[in-house]
């Protein structure tokens, strides 16, 4: 058999034992962690795989045909992901992010969807539920995503013209397909519709104008995402990023646009509106301008790993708590433990950090934990 070995450490197995603590953490809705920001995001991965091979993500020469992947028994079970998200949810979450890998790829997703729907917080409101997709199941599967509970969509698209977009997602596969399935996320209901376009300076950046040009009065909300140096095998470079800065100038140059207020606390992106009223879009600026101060957001792998950050080298292994014998408080009380230690600000350290500050430990792929 020939299951390869990962060269240097595989950050999977780089994991803390998680243990009950001696003094319970009720779960409040009241948590914070050390710089006081609470718990408000829950993103679930529910498959490590994907079908595309986005170089700034699953770089093909890394992600081969050899490259491991989870076994299934490795992966939570649907009820395994729902026990855990009420957990997060008695602590404050409010919104929960299915992503991959490909969550669409996940068989029978819509029965994690249902499940997950019937998740109520504790003043009795349902929970903001939405998916990340690179829309290329979604023709087929938008009605059922909506009849069984899912509010909205965001589309990974990273340009309109098909060579380019062949490219960057690195298995050929046209642009037609993700634009009938974001026709079809419409038909369906779930929206609002948001877009994300991941820039690479000198690939995809003359995308930016046909993008917003595409976009512009449809009512899907298109974000344009700084590339980042997330995990550890994209070969990230500076000069590769393009400022969020120069985006906004190059599509205010030819459409006038409007600063506008941010709309929930900790947001990821800004937001500019069209000044001629006919809509809006977001930059995300992880590089150039950190967002970290207000971060609410919590990752679980597909295997029940919990990550305190995008770009964090270590989990928090709740499997054993999930398959042993922890009650549902005392599996509340470790996940507030965890929170209430978090200290994570990668993005506000980056420029700051010595090149060697993670000692050798590799950081975890986003096709591991989600975006
Ligand atoms: P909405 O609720 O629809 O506004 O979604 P969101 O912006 O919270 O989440 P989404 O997954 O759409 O985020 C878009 C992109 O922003 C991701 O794909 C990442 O590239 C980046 N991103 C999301 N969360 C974080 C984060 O906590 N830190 C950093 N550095 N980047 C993030
Ligand atoms: N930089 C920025 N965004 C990334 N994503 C994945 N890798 C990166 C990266 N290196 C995000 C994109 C994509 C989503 C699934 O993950 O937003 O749409
Ligand atoms: Fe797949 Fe999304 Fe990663 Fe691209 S960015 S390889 S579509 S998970
Ligand atoms: Fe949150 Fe880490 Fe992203 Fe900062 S870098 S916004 S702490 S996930």
């Amino acid at each position: 058999m020939s299951e390869r070995v990962i060269p240097l450490i595989d950050q999977r197995l780089r994991n803390t034992a998680v243990s009950i603590p001696e003094r319970p953490v009720a779960a409040t809705g009241l948590l914070g962690d050390t710089l006081g920001r609470p718990l408000r995001d829950l993103r679930i991965s529910v498959t490590d795989r994907c079908n595309f091979r986005c170089s700034y993500c699953m770089p093909k020469e890394i992600f081969d045909k050899d490259y491991a992947y989870l076994p299934h028994s490795s992966l939570l079970t649907f009820e395994e992901i729902t026990r855990v998200a009420r957990q997060f949810v008695a602590h404050g979450v409010q919104k929960l992010r299915l992503t991959g890998g490909e969550p669409l790829l996940r068989k029978n997703l819509e029965v994690l969807i249902e499940q997950l729907a019937a998740l109520r917080t504790p003043e009795g409101r349902p929970l903001d539920i939405t998916l990340t997709t690179n829309g290329s199941l979604l023709a087929r599967k938008a009605q059922a995503l909506k009849a069984a509970g899912l509010q909205r969509v965001t589309v990974s698209l990273d340009g309109l013209d098909d060579a380019v977009f062949r490219a960057m997602n690195d298995v050929d596969f046209p642009v037609a397909d993700v634009l009938e399935g974001i026709e079809a996320a419409r038909d369906a209901g779930l929206g609002p519709i948001k877009v994300n376009m991941v820039v690479k300076r000198g690939t995809n950046d003359d995308q930016i104008l046909p993008m917003a040009r595409h976009f512009k009065g449809s009512g899907i909300v298109l974000r344009f995402i700084e590339y980042m140096d997330v995990g550890a095998t994209n070969g990230w470079r500076m000069d590769e990023v393009l400022p969020s800065a120069e985006v906004v100038q190059r599509i205010h140059a030819e459409l006038p646009l409007v600063q506008l207020d941010p709309s929930a606390p900790g947001e990821t992106a800004e937001r500019w509106g069209y000044a001629d009223g006919t809509g809006e879009i977001g930059v995300i600026s992880s590089v150039t301008q950190a967002f970290c101060g207000d971060c609410n957001r919590a990752r679980l792998s597909t295997e029940g790993q919990l990550y305190l950050c995008l770009f964090a080298t270590q989990g928090h292994d709740l499997r054993p708590l999930i398959r042993g014998t922890a009650s549902d408080e005392e599996l509340a009380s470790a996940i507030g433990a965890i929170w209430q230690q978090r200290s994570d600000r990668y993005s506000e350290l980056r420029a700051t950090l010595p090149p060697d500050a993670s000692q050798g430990q590799r950081r975890v792929e986003m096709s591991y934990i989600g975006g």
